[in-house]
């Protein structure tokens, strides 16, 4: 028998999502919770299927260059508190069907992959599957944010499998590089610590650090051009 570690785990999360829409949803029923968890569920298997998709890409890159594309994997599934707040921010009704269609960063997954060229060739690589659709896509690499910000982020829908339906998910790929990841994570970090104010001075250092990445990561590719060219002589 296959036991569900995340029994407990369940439990605890139905209390933090009841806590966090309770006031908004007085009338809401103990079964609207239930959907809540049962949509929550299957943001979960699409992380699965995505995360599975690029661990596949990479054990095939390493089977044929001998390299790992893929640096590391980080997924999420954003908070009932996260997503109630961005329904008020957008001042949608909260329904779980206004939840699913106007929220495309529920389900959230990050490649950090090894040079720029990685990128490109991993999101072609996912998108070119014949069960992914491209819903957006925004280059964050080809036009940085106003910060420096880079990433390659990919809304996709992804199908998963139930045992009487199929169900389409819309997932949240960023990928982006190493370099470009320590600064997101910084600036990140900066920005969100309450007790330091976000200075000019601040978001101009960090626009110059975001500069020094990018040339990292040009370097980096060009060095990985060189070492391509060298296999193929
Ligand atoms: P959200 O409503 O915040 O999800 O933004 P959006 O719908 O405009 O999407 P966008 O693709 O611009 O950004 C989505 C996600 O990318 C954010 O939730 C962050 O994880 C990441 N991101 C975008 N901009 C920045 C940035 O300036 N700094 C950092 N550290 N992360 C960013
Ligand atoms: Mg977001």
């Amino acid at each position: 028998m296959i036991n569900r570690s995340g029994d407990k785990t369940d439990h605890l999360e139905l209390s933090r999502v009841r806590a966090a829409f309770d006031d908004e949803t007085m009338e809401v029923s103990k079964s609207w919770f239930e959907e809540y968890m049962k949509l929550m569920t299957y943001y979960r298997c699409a992380i699965m299927e995505i995360e599975t998709k690029f661990n596949v890409l990479n054990e095939e890159f390493s089977l044929r260059y001998d390299r790992n594309p893929i640096n590391g994997i980080k997924t999420r599934l954003k908070r009932p508190e996260s997503i109630l707040d961005k329904m008020h921010r957008k001042g949608i009704p909260l329904s779980l069907k206004a939840i699913e269609e106007n929220l495309m960063d529920i389900a959230g997954v990050r490649v950090i992959c090894a040079f720029p060229d990685d990128v490109y060739m991993l999101a072609d690589a996912l998108l070119s599957q014949d069960d992914i659709t491209l819903v957006k896509r925004k280059d964050y690499i080809a036009n940085p944010k106003e910060n420096g910000y880079r990433s390659l982020h990919l809304i996709v829908a992804v199908p998963i499998f139930l045992a009487r339906e199929k169900r389409m998910m819309n997932v949240e790929v960023q990928l982006r590089t190493i370099a470009m990841d320590s600064w997101a994570s910084l600036e990140h970090q900066l920005k969100y610590k309450k007790d330091v104010e976000f200075t000019e001075q601040m978001a101009e250092d960090l626009y110059y650090c975001a500069q020094l990445s990018a040339e990292l990561d040009a370097k980096m590719d060009a060095l990985h051009a060189q070492t391509k060219m060298d296999s193929f002589t």
